[in-house]
């Protein structure tokens, strides 16, 4: 497999690095892709929160930059809260959500008791992530809400893996796209079960939204 330089190998420290968290928007959206990109996967977003009650208390998993958790905002969510690995990234949430409590933590151990969520969103981490450190993360993000998760997950379908081969790059521009198969044995593994799933741009995107229930 062709080394793409694009691709994240360090998750957990590549984000933390401040020249990584301040350009992140620019570098991600900044250009007609990402404007589309972020387009067609927020739109998803609204979609799988759409029946989710304005009053839930949700935590935004991963917030990075605060993209997901401003438009919880957006769409009305009155206790939103947020948590990340990197300072760097929540430091630049902050400036523009000055009114959301961030707390820095790690997705597999998180300072929350058991049930203290109603709603866990998880967007843009799982797809970077061993098969192992996101078995962690969806039983912690489990643990921690009373009912609903909704996560992203990179699929990769036929379209994706003739591009794949076609390329030799890695589906999505990341390292851990997964198969259909896998997500049915992460939900299994993890007891939740899928009530709605919202393709960002299929099949074009490896970009999959999921809405789950304990
Ligand atoms: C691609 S960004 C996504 C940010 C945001 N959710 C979005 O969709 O724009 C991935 C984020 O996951 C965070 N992250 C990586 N590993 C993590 C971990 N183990 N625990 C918590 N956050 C982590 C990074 O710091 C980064 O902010």
């Amino acid at each position: 497999m062709r080394h793409d330089p694009a691709v994240v190998d360090d998750p957990k420290g590549h984000w933390q690095v401040v020249p990584h968290a301040e350009d992140y928007d620019r570098g991600r959206f900044g250009d007609v892709k990402g404007r589309v990109y972020r387009w067609v996967e927020e739109r998803a977003l609204r979609r799988a929160i759409r029946p989710l009650a304005r009053t839930d208390r949700i935590l935004d998993a991963a917030c990075g930059t605060g993209r997901i958790t401003s438009l919880l905002l957006r769409a009305g969510f009155q206790g939103v809260v947020a948590s990340d690995i990197s300072l760097a990234m929540m430091s630049v949430a902050q400036r523009r959500l000055a009114q959301v409590p961030f707390f820095q933590s790690d997705v597999t151990s998180l300072p929350f008791d058991d049930a203290s969520f109603d709603t866990v969103t998880c967007v843009g981490l799982l797809m970077h992530l061993d098969r192992d450190t996101r078995l962690r993360a969806l039983a912690e993000l489990a643990r921690i809400s009373r009912r609903f998760l909704v996560v992203q997950y990179g699929c990769v379908g036929g379209f994706t893996r003739l591009v794949k081969w076609l390329t030799g790059g890695e589906p999505g521009g990341v390292r851990h796209s997964i198969v259909q198969a896998e997500i049915t044995r992460d939900l299994q593994r993890i007891g939740l079960r899928e009530r709605a799933r919202f393709w960002a741009l299929r099949p074009f995107s490896t970009s999959v939204i999921l809405l789950l229930t304990k």
